[in-house]
């Protein structure tokens, strides 16, 4: 049976670290409470980099690692919630920049879910024969849709980038599982460029990020085991069988609970949100680049991704490295 490989991995952060204390100087919040609710110490903020360059960078990383040429590329996927423009897409000017000529580019919408569901709509193209090689690509500079004032939300989010290329082989990719709620979309919100209207007269307001963080929480940590149970189902796949559980890295407190629900130990479930904060759709590819090039990755290795958030949206891959 023919599925997706991932064959190269890549990731790129900007240089500026901002630290919790640095965040104390213009909200009401100390050190203490963010890392004990969240597991955040630090986030990388982008100061002149736009979400297609963290894109373009990680995306080169990758295309190198897998060494490809990016003319073999025949589709790229953009998963991000802060595009640049409204069109061209992220996704197109990423070609532009790593001349994947032959690709076909557009990006994907479904907040932090975003790398998993970009993952596994390049997995039914290339299941189908319709693509041979894809790039994968979670890109995100939150930090401009973030109120600065809202202490609320601005101490979860960072900007970032991870890509993947994924190839048609025998083995990779062995299932997936999607899930949306449209009727909850409420709890996480961002308005950018809503409500302009040529015949109304009116401008398109700005509003940024909002977010009932409770809800958020115990969405997570209902939906995401669900999830993953769902899969290790559908696929016949006992859950000892799996090395790593990649968790979308919102918070470290839900990557426990969901550790704990599905009776794991908390060795299986890396995390680097301490460095990066919440990236959004950047945050599962970014730390799988991590573990790739630190070598924890070995043929074989059973490895479930999972994502959550805005939409609402949640779903898990299954990857056999
Ligand atoms: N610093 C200090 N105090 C803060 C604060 C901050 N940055 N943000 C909120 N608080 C205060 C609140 O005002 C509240 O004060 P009060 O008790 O005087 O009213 C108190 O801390 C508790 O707030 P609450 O919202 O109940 O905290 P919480 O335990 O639910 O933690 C989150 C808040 C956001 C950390 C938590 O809800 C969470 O992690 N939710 C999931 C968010 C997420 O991951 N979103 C992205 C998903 S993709």
């Amino acid at each position: 049976m023919i599925t997706s490989r991932i064959v190269g991995t890549g990731s790129y952060v900007p240089e500026q670290i901002v630290t919790n204390d640095d965040l104390a100087k213009i909200v009401e919040t100390n050190d203490e409470w963010i890392r004990t609710r969240t597991g955040i110490r630090q986030r990388r903020i982008a100061t002149s980099e736009g979400t297609s360059d963290l894109a373009a960078k990680a995306a080169e990383r990758a295309i190198e690692q897998a060494g490809i040429k990016p003319e073999e590329i025949d589709l790229i996927i953009l998963a991000t919630s802060s595009q640049d423009y409204c069109f061209p897409s992220g996704a197109c000017e990423v070609q532009g920049r790593v001349g994947a000529v032959n690709a076909v580019c557009y990006d994907l919408s479904a907040a932090c879910t975003g790398f998993v569901f970009a993952l596994n709509t390049a997995q039914a193209f290339i299941q189908s024969g319709v693509y041979r090689t894809a790039l994968v690509v979670g890109s995100e500079v939150l930090s401009k849709l973030i109120d600065w004032k809202d202490r609320s939300t601005c101490v979860l989010f960072g900007d970032g980038a991870g890509a993947v290329v994924v190839r048609a082989d025998e083995t990779g990719i062995l299932g997936f599982q999607m899930h949306s709620d449209g009727t909850k979309g409420n709890v996480l919100t961002c308005g950018a460029r809503s409500n302009g209207n040529f015949l109304m007269n009116q401008k398109p307001e700005l509003s940024y990020m909002t977010m009932d963080g409770q809800e958020v929480f115990k969405f997570a940590v209902k939906r995401v085991p669900e999830v993953i149970s769902q899969l290790l189902e559908k696929t016949g796949t006992p859950i000892e069988e799996i090395r790593y559980f990649v968790l979308h890295q919102a918070n470290y407190r839900i990557i426990e609970s969901v550790a704990k629900r599905l009776k794991v130990g908390m060795e299986k479930f890396p995390a680097n949100m301490e460095y990066y904060g919440n990236t959004s759709g950047a945050s599962i590819p970014l730390l799988l680049d991590e573990m790739n090039r630190a070598g924890k990755l070995n043929p074989g290795d059973k490895i479930i991704l999972s994502g959550f958030g805005g939409g609402l949206t949640w779903g898990a891959t299954l990857i056999q490295w």
